[in-house]
């Protein structure tokens, strides 16, 4: 099993690319299954959580091939297999939003149930409640959840219980080819739920109020083809600037778009960062100064990412004073907070907050990643403690990151992997 291999006590400099966004690129392409003509997409980061929805596309009957560029041009005129299977959807979770297009454009779909993981129990009750609205019928069976719609799908207004992203994007792309208008009300405002849309309405779809908690959808029989860029990921590169803001370093990441990386933007000054940024990148320098602890409290967009939630948590651990990070989004996720003990971070657990003390020096230590973003914060941990940290199991890394370590070291960061 790979592990990454990191020197800590280099500040980061210098200048990086930032990707694709992951989740973006995963409902994007789960929306090709929606396509009468081809597609092409660009922008895709190369991750294995896209190797994964790739696969899953292609044992449906999409056709997808991939250039030097990581440009996707897809096919689904031959789709002829409208399943799911658990051995996929147990890896990634993400594979759930391919239930909305099967459903939408091929009246049936069976989609394994993703069942609990690191971070928490997960439901995907709305998802099903969101495609009986639009008159499906579905059951879940033998861990299966099998819909199927007789006729065309028929728009409704659908009220979210609870504000999901997935959930939007499946019920956003299950009523593009619905009877009608579908309202969808409490609906995610996260950036990625509107780069779909973006997409759908390059295939000429009719969606508006994407980006607002009210989304409407006008069904058109069917969509055409095109081409799309995604957008920047906006979470590689918060992990970075937390990166170089923990090592007392000056970076600049370039494409990403700084609007939609307020909130994180916004905690890094409170911790002392100095930022400036143009209309594709963000410089973030801290001029040597070691970071001020900050308060977290995780939320739906624009509020801040529990996906930046374990990187955040990584910087108080070596910050100047006392902070609480607390984690509203998902019941479980402070997988990271026992392995940042084990290499002398002070941290308290209660509930679903965590009391972070300040340290003046973590300590290398061989470490275990759980989930994606806990392995993220574990790296980042890595760059500032002194000595060796042994990060094991990154292929939860490698689901989310493009090239971390050829990225860390491009930035002066001392890591390697070891096959
Ligand atoms: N929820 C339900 N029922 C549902 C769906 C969600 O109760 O049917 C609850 C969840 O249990 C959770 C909350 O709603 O407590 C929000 O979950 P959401 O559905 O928004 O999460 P998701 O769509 O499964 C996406 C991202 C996650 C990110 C969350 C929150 C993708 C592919 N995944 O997951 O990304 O943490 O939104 O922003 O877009 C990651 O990239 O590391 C990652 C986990």
């Amino acid at each position: 099993m790979d592990k990454l291999i990191i020197k800590g006590g280099k500040p980061l400099k210098g200048e990086i690319r930032i990707s694709g966004a992951k989740n973006a690129a995963l409902p994007i392409l789960a929306a090709t299954l929606l396509a009468q003509e081809p597609v092409t997409i660009a922008n895709v980061p190369h991750l294995q959580d896209v190797t994964t929805m790739m696969r899953l596309l292609g044992s449906m009957g999409v056709h997808l091939s991939v250039d030097d560029h990581m440009q996707i041009s897809v096919n689904s005129s031959g789709v002829e297999n409208f399943y799911a299977p658990y051995d996929l959807v147990k890896t990634m979770r993400a594979s759930i939003v391919v239930l909305g297009p099967l459903l939408a454009r091929y009246g049936k779909a069976e989609v394994s149930l993703p069942g609990g993981c690191a971070i928490g129990s997960r439901p995907v009750d709305i998802h099903i409640k969101g495609m009986k609205a639009l008159g499906a019928e579905v059951e879940v069976e033998n861990g299966y959840i099998k819909a199927s719609a007789k006729k065309r799908l028929k728009g409704t207004d659908f009220l979210f219980d609870v504000v999901t992203v997935t959930g939007t994007e499946n019920l956003i792309m299950a009523a593009c080819l619905a009877e009608g208008q579908t309202i969808l009300r409490n609906a995610a405002l996260e950036p990625e739920v509107e780069d779909l849309a973006r997409f759908l309405n390059t295939l000429g779809a009719k969606i508006s109020g994407a980006g607002s908690d009210t989304i409407i959808i006008d069904g058109v029989e069917q969509l055409g083809g095109g081409h799309y860029t995604v957008l920047p990921d906006r979470i590689e590169a918060g992990t970075y600037l937390v990166g170089a803001a923990m090592t007392r370093g000056h970076i600049k990441i370039k494409n990403i778009d700084p609007t939609i990386m307020s909130a994180v933007l916004s905690k890094l000054r409170e911790a002392g960062a100095e930022i400036s940024q143009g209309d594709n990148w963000i410089e973030l320098t801290m001029n040597q100064d070691r970071p001020k602890a900050v308060n977290i409290f995780t939320n739906p967009y624009p509020a801040f990412p529990t996906d930046m939630q374990a990187q955040m948590m990584a910087l108080n651990t070596v910050a100047e004073g006392v902070a609480v990070v607390t984690e509203n989004v998902f019941e479980n996720r402070f997988m990271h907070v026992q392995e940042l003990q084990r290499m002398g971070a002070k941290i308290e657990l209660k509930g679903k907050s965590a009391t972070c003390w300040g340290v003046e020096k973590l300590t290398g230590a061989p470490v275990m990643a759980t989930d994606l973003r806990a392995s993220a914060s574990l790296v980042l941990a890595g760059l500032v403690a002194d000595g060796e940290t042994v990060v094991d199991r990154i292929y939860h890394v490698d689901r989310g990151y493009e090239r971390i370590e050829e990225k860390l070291t491009q930035l002066g960061a001392t890591i390697r992997r070891d096959s």
